[in-house]
């Protein structure tokens, strides 16, 4: 299996940074292939401009997906994320490795998402979700928090950790990933003995991966013309309830 572990954080020193190092070490002596694309190190730009392209298709104007589209089939995005884009290509999962920041992504990693879930690739001309450009591969989200887990479930202080992160989420469905359940550490910044048993539950985990079910989304044919659920269909996702 070739793994690709995507890091947002910006100290090598972080528990983030020793995660994406346990995922490597794990993985590696399972005999699987481990890439870490470390995207403070390598200095990634979260803002899409124009420089994403190498040669803009209308300068007047800069319509996104059309150049992104463009870009994809000619080859003409610029070197960075053409190299992302090959590191996704290459890999049959992809975990992507961050700190809950305001309840959401780092700025680094929404970029990664923005600039590299390009139109052609992942998505575009009836691909998406089951039929996306990323079908096959598998996707999990494993992310820090300093509360305790407590205050993300439905009665807690922050509320449903599936709700927080069911953007992310459905943005992975999307382009065709199968989600597996997120990794979450919780009381990151508590003892150290707690980060010890979270880079153990992490490591037990990645060591199971393989038999893992991803997580359920509803199929393209559950909706009707008006991107509704049919009716009879049960929503059964942090996105579509009854
Ligand atoms: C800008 C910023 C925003 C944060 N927002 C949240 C938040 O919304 N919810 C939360 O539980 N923790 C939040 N935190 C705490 C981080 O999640 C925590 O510091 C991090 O997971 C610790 O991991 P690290 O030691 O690898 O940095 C925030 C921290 C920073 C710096």
């Amino acid at each position: 299996m070739n793994v690709l572990v995507v890091l947002g954080h910006p100290e090598p020193k972080s528990f983030n940074a020793a995660l994406a190092a346990t995922a490597k070490r794990v993985f590696e002596a399972q005999g699987h292939t481990v890439r870490i694309s470390d995207l403070y190190a390598q200095d990634f730009k979260s803002e899409v401009t124009r420089g994403d392209f190498k040669n803009q298709r209308d300068p007047e104007m800069l319509n996104i997906i059309r150049e992104q589209g463009n870009a994809w089939k000619t080859g003409g995005f610029a070197d960075e994320i053409k190299r992302e884009i090959d590191h996704i290509a290459w890999a049959d999962l992809v975990i992507v490795q961050c700190p809950i920041w305001w309840f959401g992504l780092p700025a680094i990693v929404k970029g990664w998402m923005d600039r590299v879930f390009v139109p052609g690739f992942t998505y575009g001309r009836g691909k998406w979700y089951e039929t996306g450009g990323l079908a096959g591969k598998r996707a999990m989200m494993s992310v820090t928090f300093d509360a305790k887990a407590s205050a993300y479930t439905a009665r807690g202080r922050y509320g449903d950790s599936d709700i927080m992160l069911w953007p992310i989420h459905t943005s992975l469905r999307f382009v065709g990933f199968d989600v597996l359940r997120p990794f979450i550490a919780d009381q990151v910044s508590g003892s150290a003995d707690a980060r010890a048993k979270s880079l153990a539950a992490f490591e037990a985990r990645l060591k199971a991966i393989g038999s893992e079910t991803p997580m359920p989304f509803h199929t393209l044919d559950e909706f009707d013309e008006d991107d509704m659920l049919k009716p009879g269909v049960k929503g059964r996702t942090a996105g579509q309830r009854d």
